[in-house]
């Protein structure tokens, strides 16, 4: 065995090991934190100097992760958060969390992995294991990061140590958390999977090594087309049933009642959020490279990503039965965050829903608790900020648009002097909304 596996394997069963983490965002922040929390020394990288500012102040900028966690981790000292990324040569291990958007054309944006590569390969020194954890293509890490690190004349699973491990985070899941959702690992070489697996051990319950980082990179990509197909097939069920009058949302309870070989996926207002609207491009797009079509992810897409469109026929359908049109129509949109009880608008459907209700001249508003004020994001700038969640604004619309499940729009009583609700999540029908209340259309 080489010495510096043996010394890193040591650092990592003694606590001695410094963690390092870059990128300290929804996935990143938890995953430091819970390396300080089981007793290791830990550094946060973030370009955004607003975030280690925030940290050292004990403040929490995600909601779900509560003030509490970091103030506490904050003040044992362990962790730190800081932009000076020479600090890395002080980490033995590095965990990068970057993003991994798609770029104007839905290609992957692999800018932010690379210039991270490029940070870490500048002060890469012997004994230190990489690990990158952003989802990405099978080929990423060994494509990508390998020939950074080995331009540095050191060798991969002697003198550093690299792997893939792909992070499973579900924001606001409160059955499962970073440390209980099972961690796969792929290494480069043995050594790098011994010791990747050893640290991660040291810190989540169930570790799961596989034979290659490709692997594990395909085994994330997998998981998040899983969810984009079903939900394409829940979508094309909404479509095909409403045509005949039968409430796809009923069938999926009673379908759900088959105690195997059926999961339940539900349809909804388009997709959200930094995963599946995303990820399966990924594949798709290197795919391609190989002279192979993924026509089944290609159709799961294109079906989903038509929802917010049709969303907004149905506004137009329900006002139409109101003798009202979508020009001038006051619509109320609720939630902007792309799935419930979180802060997390990135990617969500909401955004091209009020677009397009403003483009038909509809006078758009939004109620969101958890987003108060819309930011700018790469493109959407909506310039809104969210009215209050009250009967009374609720009255004042012609119509409301359920885009997002928030426990707070569960209130019936929010309802009482509602005219017309367009429902993307079958949010009313369980508290009985609807005659003699405002009329409800699914959609
Ligand atoms: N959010 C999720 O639920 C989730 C779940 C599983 C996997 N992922 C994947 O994890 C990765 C990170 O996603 P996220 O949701 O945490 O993103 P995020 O936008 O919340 O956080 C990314 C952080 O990285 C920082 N950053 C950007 N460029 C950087 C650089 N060059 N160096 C250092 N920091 C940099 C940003 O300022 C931000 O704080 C993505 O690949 C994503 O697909 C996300």
């Amino acid at each position: 065995m080489s010495d510096r596996r043996s010394e890193l394997g040591a650092k990592i069963a003694s606590r001695q090991a410094r963690v390092g983490v870059i990128g300290l965002g929804y996935v990143g922040l938890p995953l430091a934190l819970l390396f300080e929390e089981r007793g290791f020394t830990v550094t946060g990288f973030d370009v955004d100097p607003r975030k280690p500012e925030a940290l050292a102040r004990g403040e929490s900028y995600i909601r779900h992760i509560g003030r509490e966690r970091v103030a506490q981790a904050f003040k044992r000292g362990r962790i730190e958060a800081t932009t000076a990324f020479d600090r890395l040569a002080e980490c033995d291990a590095i965990l990068v969390c970057v993003p991994t958007p798609l770029g104007r054309h839905r290609e992957p944006d692999l800018s932010y992995v690379r210039k991270t590569a490029d940070e870490v390969a500048q002060r890469l020194r012997p004994g230190q294991l990489v690990v990158l954890e952003s989802t990405t293509y099978p080929g990423t890490t060994r494509e990508e990061l390998l020939p950074r690190f080995e331009a540095r004349g050191l060798q991969c699973g002697r003198d550093f140590f690299l792997a893939f491990s792909p992070e499973r985070e579900d924001p606001g899941n409160r059955s499962f958390n970073t440390q209980t959702i099972p961690k796969v690992v792929g290494g480069l070489d043995p050594g790098s999977l011994e010791v990747a697996v050893a640290l991660y051990r040291a810190a989540i319950d169930s570790v799961v090594p596989v034979s290659s980082p490709e692997v594990a990179e395909a085994a994330k990509i997998l998981e998040n087309v899983f969810r984009a197909v079903n939900i394409a097939l829940a979508n094309e069920m909404k479509l095909v049933l409403e045509q005949m009058g039968v409430n796809v949302w009923e069938v999926i309870e009673a379908a759900k009642t088959k105690p195997f070989g059926f999961m339940a996926f539900y349809p909804g207002p388009g997709l959200g959020g930094h995963c599946i609207p995303l990820d399966p491009f990924y594949l798709t797009w290197k795919a391609a490279e190989h002279g192979v079509w993924a026509r089944f992810i290609e159709l799961a897409g294109e079906i989903n990503t038509s929802m917010p469109q049709y969303v907004v026929e149905r506004a137009a359908q329900a006002l139409n039965h109101h003798a009202k049109s979508l020009k001038g129509a006051k619509v109320l949109v609720l939630g902007l965050s792309y799935k419930a009880d979180i802060d997390d608008d990135r990617e969500s459907p909401s955004f091209e829903i009020i677009e397009r209700l403003r483009a038909a001249g509809a006078e758009v508003a939004y109620c969101d608790p958890y987003i108060p004020v819309a930011r700018a994001g790469r493109e959407h700038d909506i310039g809104l900020a969210s009215v209050p969640c009250t009967a009374s604004e609720f009255a004042r619309h012609d119509l409301l648009l359920v885009s997002t499940a928030h426990s707070e729009f569960k209130d019936k009583a929010l309802y009482a002097g509602a005219k017309l609700v367009v429902d993307t999540r079958n949010l009313l029908a369980p508290l009985g909304v609807g005659a003699p209340g405002p009329e409800v259309f699914r959609a």
